[in-house]
């Protein structure tokens, strides 16, 4: 084992490397099931529905994707808890837990913006080991496991070596509370936006992290995560020599929902510029119910 850490949480787990084997040929099998179902029902939704928040649907494709994902989890590693987006935790409390997120980027998906991915993670104790996003639109499937590496399809993968934040490329996303949180990015988006070549805004974190993993992207920042959104990401972006941790300061925690990972070149530089970061003024946001919620 060595110093990335979903090695060191599988060394922890206490994972054999034929377990290792046998658990990312399940996470990449169940990431090609979930987005073999996506791409069926892409472009032909039968049901969108709006879940409460602004902005947060589930449609019948992401529940037809974690049907069929959960059932072959269930099947090949039954012991293994599951926690999963649209139908909460199953297989009761185990350290061990696959985190799946049948349609990461539903909204894109349905306005038929073609940037969405199913995600499965396998995480001990809330460390990410291994995980497989696949993104089927692109025919990509990302996946890596400690002592394997981190890969798209079958190429090696690593993260940029960019090093001056005024040449990076990043990206982030807005969690659904944005419209009651004065703390909601923008004004960290505008920031940088500032400092950078530009800041993309993609709509489904785990693309965002299989990006910046394979050098597309220089970095990715969120707040308001989920564990499923995170969890095969964070392992992939750690395996491909990517720097995971919380912003502006501390250590990455599955359950804090807030993650910076980017190349290594810029971490120090990019941190530093959030800590730098100020909300923006109520009146800036063009949005008088958002002056409401500050006052
Ligand atoms: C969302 C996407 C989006 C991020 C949100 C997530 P969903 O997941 O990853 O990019 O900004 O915070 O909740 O709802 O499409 O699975
Ligand atoms: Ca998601
Ligand atoms: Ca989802």
């Amino acid at each position: 084992m060595n110093h990335f850490r979903s090695s060191i949480s599988a060394n922890n787990a206490g994972l054999s490397s034929s377990d290792i084997n046998n658990l990312i040929s399940i996470a990449r099998e169940a990431s090609l099931i979930g987005g073999r179902v996506l791409m069926e029902n892409y472009g032909r939704l039968t049901s969108i529905k709006d879940k409460g928040r602004i902005g947060d649907l589930v449609t019948n494709a992401d529940l037809a994707a974690e049907d069929v994902i959960l059932k072959f989890l269930k099947e090949n590693s039954p012991e293994i808890a599951i926690i999963a987006e649209e139908s909460g935790s199953s297989n009761g409390n185990n350290l061990l837990n696959w985190c799946v997120d049948p349609l990461d980027g539903t909204t894109n998906f349905a306005h038929g913006y073609p940037f969405f991915a199913t995600s499965i993670g396998l995480t001990w104790n809330q460390q990410p080991i291994l995980g497989a996003i696949d993104i089927p639109y692109v025919k990509e499937n990302y996946w890596a496991a400690p002592g394997h590496g981190a890969f798209c399809n079958n190429q090696l993968i690593k993260v940029s070596s960019c090093n001056e934040l005024v040449n990076s490329l990043l990206v982030t996303g807005f969690a659904y509370d944005r419209v009651t949180q004065i703390n909601n990015n923008y004004a960290e988006f505008c920031w940088l936006t500032h400092r950078t070549r530009g800041v993309r805004r993609g709509g489904a974190a785990a693309v965002d992290l299989a990006f910046v993993a394979s050098g597309k992207l220089d970095g990715y920042w969120e707040r308001g995560l989920a564990p499923w959104d995170l969890a095969a990401g964070i392992a992939i972006v750690d395996q491909a020599g990517g720097s995971i941790s919380d912003y502006p300061y501390g250590e990455f925690e599955l359950t804090k929902g807030r993650v910076l990972a980017c190349s290594p070149g810029i971490e120090k530089v990019l941190k530093n510029e959030l800590a730098q970061v100020k909300p923006l003024q109520g009146d800036a946001y063009g949005a008088p119910e958002l002056q409401d919620i500050r006052s």
